[in-house]
């Protein structure tokens, strides 16, 4: 019977000339060299066209037709899960709608909605080609030399909150002018990153190379160094970076050769596709690998890991060599995702599980010289959030150390956008050389207070206002640990002294906004 249907399935194939039953892939060129991959394993019935997008989050069924060689079929989400918590459900990349036109074996589709209109061509393909490739067992853990770079926190800019995808060599160029040219590189900022999307593909030696947007890396990076400012990339230890671009796996020791050869100064290693690969156990020793590789390398490069937070990895980040980690998922340019990150430093509940009351330490807790959590770039002067609310950003960003990547356009900066991002008495307090902890005094609520010991022996202290209406904060001198009678203090955003009551200091604080002084026994 099996036998009698499949011959009148080949019969109906060799007759028409055509049947989509098979494994596909879409292939949407990103603009750069480089094409954006999707897989698809189909099923014809008749005209009716079924199957399933293979790999993302999975679930994601086909419903179609194919008739008159035009193919036609939309994603459906899987059923929302009633046991997932927080965003999600069935969003994932439903609402996509694909047509396409048969064209010798392959069809020219065209993609409606989600990312907006695309083109691209589905071909023929195997189901390994969706595979990740086979895993290449994680070294034995060891130390890591320590670089010896970023004592005081990195300064510098990123292109990934603003640019994303569109960061090219000329708005790389842009910026390093504009570092210059606006005082950035004199208040302090360094390096140029650049983030996802530079890559290529491999060449026949296995070598990185570029995409079409970066023609030459070394002649970008002698330019960035021409004017006296540093350079950074961005890869990952998986096959493919978070942008689906050329990761570093099985190539680590290669790239972090090329990129010292190309004079990069900084690495972002963003964990992205290792995901496919290897578990959140793995990761100390996945990191290891690229930290060793960059010493071998033999050329300073700060090493900036970027996995979200998982893993605890404060704990062993000093030990990959690591000289940043992110703590968190992406910053975004908006209130709500910058208050949560900011203050959430301060609690390693959220991140272990454990309750927030019996948290005795927090993830703040883990600072270091060279060694520094990095709750995401900087989004100020991106437009989303009101003056108070980037004062809020940069105030916290400078007690909790961490390091400071401008994400906006610094060639079109604001008055106010430079006031924020250059004031020298904020940045003094990031880049202290003790490389102190910051502390948030309890109690914790909309009205928060944050201290870090500075090592001439003054306090910083942000009094933040959390709440969308005015408030009135005072801290004392007892719980600041201040000693002296009456302390010396400096508003760090009036830049200008400011006197206080004998046992306290109070300020009215906008909302969403913050009070920064710097207090010192005379
Ligand atoms: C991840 C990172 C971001 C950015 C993008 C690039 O989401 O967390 O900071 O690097 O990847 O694709």
């Amino acid at each position: 019977m099996k036998r009698i249907v499949l011959f009148i399935l080949l019969a109906a194939a060799l007759l028409f000339g055509q049947s989509v039953t098979g494994f596909w892939v879409l292939k949407i060129p990103t603009g750069d060299g480089n094409f954006r991959e999707t897989f698809f394993d189909l099923k014809q019935n008749g005209e009716a066209v079924t199957g399933n997008m293979v790999g993302g989050r999975g679930g994601i069924t086909i419903d179609g037709t194919f008739k008159d060689g035009k193919l036609h079929f939309i994603l459906v989400p899987p059923p929302p899960n009633p046991n997932q918590k927080g965003p999600g459900g069935p969003g994932g990349r439903g609402g996509q709608t694909y047509d396409g036109m048969w064209q010798a074996g392959k069809f020219a589709m065209t993609v409606t909605g989600g990312r907006g209109n695309q083109s691209g061509m589905l071909e023929p393909s195997r189901p390994e080609a969706a595979l990740p490739p086979a895993r290449i067992p994680p070294p034995e853990l060891h130390d890591v030399k320590d670089n010896g770079l970023a004592r005081p926190p990195a300064m510098g800019w990123n292109s990934w909150n603003l640019f994303a995808g569109r960061v090219d060599d000329k708005t790389v160029r842009a910026t390093a002018d504009a570092m210059v040219s606006s005082g950035m590189k004199k208040a302090g900022y360094v390096y140029v990153n650049i983030d996802d999307t530079w890559e290529g593909p491999r060449d026949a030696n296995g070598n990185i190379t570029t995409n079409t947007k970066f023609p030459d890396m070394k002649a970008l990076a002698d330019y960035v160094h021409s004017k006296g400012l540093k350079i950074g990339i961005y890869s990952s230890p998986g096959p493919k970076t978070c942008a689906g671009y050329e990761g570093s796996y099985g190539h680590e020791e290669q790239d972090a050769k090329t990129w010292a050869a190309w004079g990069i100064d900084y690495l972002k290693y963003d964990w992205c596709s290792a995901s496919r690969i290897y578990k959140d156990e793995d990761m100390q020793a996945v990191y290891q690998k690229m930290g060793d590789a960059l010493v071998k390398a033999g050329r300073p490069i700060v090493y900036s890991l970027c996995q979200y937070g998982r893993s605890k990895v404060w704990e062993w980040g000093p030990k990959v060599g690591a000289n940043s980690w992110r703590t968190t998922g992406d910053i975004r340019d908006q209130w709500q995702s910058m208050d949560r990150i900011g203050f959430g430093q301060f609690d390693i509940a959220p991140l272990t599980g454990m309750p927030r009351d019996q948290a005795s330490i927090s993830v703040a807790d883990f600072t270091k010289p060279g060694r520094f959590n990095d709750p995401d770039m900087l989004e100020v002067g991106n437009g989303h959030m009101t003056n108070d609310e980037y004062k809020t950003h940069f105030s916290l960003w400078c007690l909790l150390a961490s390091p400071l990547l401008a994400g906006n356009d610094v060639s079109i900066m604001t008055q106010e956008t430079k006031d924020i991002l250059m004031n020298a008495e904020a940045i003094a307090v990031n880049q202290d050389p003790a490389g102190l902890p910051a502390k948030r005094l309890p109690p914790r609520g909309t009205s928060e207070v944050v201290i870090r010991p500075l090592k001439d022996k003054s306090i910083a202290v942000g009094l933040f206002n959390r709440d969308d209406k005015p408030a009135d904060i005072s801290v004392t001198w007892a719980s600041l640990g201040v000693k002296a009678k009456k302390p010396k203090l400096r508003d760090l955003w009036k830049h200008a002294p400011v006197t206080a009551e004998a046992d306290r200091f109070n300020a009215s604080v906008p909302p969403h906004g913050v009070v920064m002084i710097r207090a010192s026994a005379k």
